[in-house]
């Protein structure tokens, strides 16, 4: 498997290095509150799941690795979450706005990386990545139209991909995914639309929008049904399966701490644990190297 270093490395490769995250470089981070639901109370004695509200820091951003990239640019975009026990503890959501993760393990990652680099060679390296790996084109249709630029970071829901196990204070247990659904649902913009509003008009929209109310996002559980995977980043669990809403975030402003904090997905408190899924345990050692080298 390819190392975190060699990750970073060929990431840095294709957005250049900007001592800024290699990946998700451009974002706003935010205060808020969570206060989870009785039916999680019910399903894991994870501290931040028990009803009481949780201080929060939310970082909103786009994919891009290159900080310069306007706000325009067909991007994913990404919604980390922070919950901030009374305790001294923290866990960590992160998420982003493609529904779809296209591949299972961080090598094949890291080559559909490489054949994005924008500029002449995708003609060929993207098609080349296709071929050899077929399994990826459904993901992609998938998760084309959510590359359009959103009218907000506020408008759209955050898929978190990976499943966890979720273990309650009576011995039971379940996996579960997790989706953050905005209250404020709007219609994407068209990128002409998205140019005239200017290269950072997400960050602006946000700051006005947070100067004017809180955003609230629910936090939709997803419940692993018999034989559903719960080691592959790609798997789709089928739309029946049990689905609740775990508790509610309420975004109120801007965050004047540390710009430089760290997001990471496999930071679990008990009552929550990670799975296999290879990408997941991948991340936060990339995520290290990337931290180390920005800091
Ligand atoms: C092998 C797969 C992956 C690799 C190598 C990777 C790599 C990275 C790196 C290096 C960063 C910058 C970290 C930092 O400097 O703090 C980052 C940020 C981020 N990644 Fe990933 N990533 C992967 C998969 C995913 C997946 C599956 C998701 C979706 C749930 C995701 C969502 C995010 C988000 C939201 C951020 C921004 C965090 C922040 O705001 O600080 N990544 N990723």
């Amino acid at each position: 498997m390819i190392s975190p270093e060699q990750a970073v490395d060929d990431i840095n490769a294709t957005f250049g290095v900007h001592r800024a995250r290699a990946l998700h470089a451009k974002g706003t981070i935010c205060t808020g509150v969570f206060t989870a639901t009785s039916e999680a109370a019910r399903l894991t004695r994870a501290a931040h799941m028990q009803g009481q509200p949780v201080e929060a820091k939310v970082r909103f951003s786009n994919a891009s690795g290159n900080p310069a990239t306007p706000d325009y640019a067909p991007d994913i975009r990404g919604m980390a979450t922070a919950f901030l026990l009374p305790d001294g503890s923290r866990t960590d959501i992160s998420a982003q706005t493609s529904p779809r993760f296209p591949v299972r393990t961080p090598d094949a990652f890291i080559a559909l990386v490489k054949a994005n680099k924008p500029g002449i060679g995708r003609l060929w390296k993207l098609p080349a990545f296709l071929a050899t790996h077929p399994g990826v084109l459904p993901a992609l249709r998938v998760d084309a139209p959510t590359l359009k630029p959103p009218a907000s970071y506020a408008t759209r829901p955050y898929y978190a991909i990976h499943a966890f196990r979720w273990l309650d204070a009576a011995g039971g247990e379940r996996y579960v995914r997790y989706t953050w659904i905005p209250r404020d649902p709007r219609p994407d913009l068209s990128l002409r639309e998205a140019k005239g509003r200017g290269a950072d008009y997400l960050r602006e929209e946000l700051a006005e929008r947070l100067a004017r109310e809180p955003i609230r996002f629910d936090l939709q559980l997803q419940i692993a049904g018999e034989g559903d995977a719960v080691d592959d980043a790609t798997a789709v669990w089928p739309a029946e399966r049990e689905t609740l809403t775990a508790g509610t975030l309420e975004v109120s402003g801007p965050d004047d701490g540390d710009p430089g904090l760290v997001f990471d997905p496999a930071r679990v408190i008990d009552g929550i644990e990670l799975s296999g899924d290879p990408v997941l345990n991948f991340r936060p050692k990339a995520y290290a190297v990337s931290a180390e080298r920005r800091a």
